[in-house]
């Protein structure tokens, strides 16, 4: 692995090596927090005794020019810190992702894996392939061999149970379901608002994403409504369920299992998944094979990976990925005033758009044209209408309805269009989108700026750079530059001839009657 923090120290195992065995046979790299307080505070004690390394500053300060951006080094430290059962969990993370995934991938965190696929092939296919679906993992990735795979369904249901996949596979028992869905992590775009205005770095990084980490796959499995039905229905007081994933989360020294919750109205109205394949194929491992949840228009966050427990409850989770994060702050809440209550805790995703291609400060030589795409995506309904500006949002051209894929209701739709394009120099584009209930995005990112740097849904916007060949001064030059075997690339380069000849200037000199105004 290619170190992009080389200024971390070593690793220096603290006494002797902790062990926190596996429980379950064929289930490696899945330790059970969530079970055994006395364990947590065990795994407290460890982690207290450790000076990590901070992760580098990034926000203000250019993000580094490798790849993997950010290496993640305190993260896998955390893994070394436990111990023979985690300690390979950062190695063996890193090989799922060089399986799994397209080579090249933009690797934004190596450890714990975030990574989006290169802009302009992520549009090219309604369906995302698998292998360049983005990744987001706050952990390592478990090994859960299928056979011996059971989901526990607990809490306030009548009939707790344990099911297995196969069980859940039997399509006398339950009915399959299969489903296009757009996953979307809530720190799409996240980069737009570092770069205006930083904030809070997270402990896990807030990783600099694009606008790659958005993906659309036919997901298959059962509702979850069905599973709930065949462990007798919801008790007296279930309003939230719980999902629990097998990988091992630090928060603030403290250890535990990946879980969030979702209102049990939403899988009352089968808007939740149990998925064991992705794109027909069996659910890769980087996407929580063999079982994971996914839960539609809301947040990826609470799809939850590595499924191995679902609990009814009657509030909301009160685990730190619930309760601590994924809020949306005001813009006046920061570091001085922010508290897990007076952000908001993002569920459904708000409607957004990006352009895929161009990227911003492309420099383009058209024909008073300029192809433009992207994706548009909203959590509560569907995009029915997408509008593009070449001038910073004044003037917005409609992408027509035979340029937009078809619209599912709960995916994204892709879209193209040729825009036309008189003006040269530097220009800005913009895309925004409008649901069917008529929302549209915040303007500008100052406008939807939030301290955790969330959901970055206001218009996308990029500069180009637009040199048209149909203005005839522009078509002189580049046949110039054509006949002299030179480029006008890279455009901040000085040219290497004159602009005019000394005949020419005086000529046109003439014709524009000199520089000076007479008396
Ligand atoms: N589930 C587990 N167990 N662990 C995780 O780290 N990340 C969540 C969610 N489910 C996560 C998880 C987040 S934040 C997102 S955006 C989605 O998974 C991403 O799903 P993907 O990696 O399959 O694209």
């Amino acid at each position: 692995m290619a170190p992009a923090e080389p200024q971390a120290k070593p690793f220096q195992q603290q006494g002797d090596a902790p062990l926190f065995p596996e429980e379950r046979p064929g289930w490696k790299g899945y330790v059970e927090w969530e079970r055994y307080p006395e364990k947590k505070e065990e795994a407290a004690q460890i982690l207290a005794k450790y000076d990590f390394p901070v992760p580098p500053e990034f926000q203000f300060q250019p993000l580094p020019d490798t790849n993997p951006v950010l290496e993640g080094v305190r993260w896998k430290y955390y893994h070394y810190a436990m111990g023979p059962t985690l300690q390979d969990i950062p190695d063996i993370s890193w090989k799922y992702v060089l399986k799994e995934k397209s080579a090249d991938m933009i690797h934004v965190l190596q450890f714990p894996y975030n990574g989006e696929p290169p802009r302009g092939r992520l549009v090219e296919t309604e369906i995302t392939p698998n292998e360049d679906h983005f990744v987001r993992n706050h952990g390592g990735i478990p090994e859960i061999d299928p056979e011996e795979f059971f989901v526990d369904v607990e809490g306030l249901v009548n009939n707790p149970k344990k099911i297995s996949l196969k069980e859940l596979q039997d399509e006398s028992i339950f009915p399959r379901m299969s489903t296009t869905v757009t996953l979307q992590c809530s720190g799409t775009r996240r980069i737009e608002q570092i770069h205006e205005y930083p904030g809070d770095g997270d402990e896990l990084i807030n990783a600099p994403w694009g606008e790659g980490a958005i993906g659309t796959a036919k997901w298959t499995g059962v509702s979850l409504k069905k599973v709930i039905k065949y462990c007798g229905g919801l008790k007296e007081g279930g309003q939230h369920v719980e999902f629990f994933g097998a990988d091992t989360y630090f928060k603030k020294g403290q250890v535990y299992n990946y879980v969030v919750s979702v209102p049990t109205r939403k899988m009352k109205i089968n808007e939740v998944m149990l998925a064991w394949e992705m794109n027909d194929k069996p659910l890769p491992k980087i996407h929580g094979a063999p079982l994971r949840v996914v839960v539609f228009g809301y947040i990826g966050a609470r799809s939850v990976k590595w499924l191995y427990k679902i609990n009814v409850i009657e509030d909301p989770s009160m685990a730190p990925v619930q309760m601590k994060e994924y809020l949306y702050y005001s813009p006046q809440v920061g570091k001085h005033n922010a508290t897990y209550s007076n952000g908001f805790s993002i569920q459904t995703m708000p409607v957004s758009s990006a352009i895929m291609t161009p990227v911003n400060h492309d420099q383009i030589i058209h024909d008073g044209k300029i192809k433009l795409t992207g994706w548009a995506y909203s959590g509560s309904g569907w995009p029915e209408r997408v509008e593009v500006s070449g001038d910073g949002g004044s003037i917005w051209y409609e992408v027509p309805y035979n340029k937009m894929s078809r619209k599912y209701f709960h995916a994204w739709r892709i879209w193209e269009y040729e825009m036309p394009v008189d003006a040269e120099g530097w220009l800005e584009f913009c895309v925004r989108t409008w649901d069917n209930a008529l929302n549209t995005q915040p303007t500008y990112v100052r406008s939807a700026w939030n301290w955790d740097l969330h959901v970055t849904s206001s218009c996308h916007r990029i500069k180009i750079y637009s040199i048209n060949r149909t203005r005839p001064m522009t078509a002189k030059r580049l046949n110039l530059l054509e006949e002299k075997g030179m480029s006008l690339f890279p455009l901040t380069r000085p040219l290497e001839m004159e602009l005019e000849s000394k005949e020419e200037y005086l000529a046109e000199m003439h014709r524009r009657q000199g520089r000076d105004p007479i008396e």
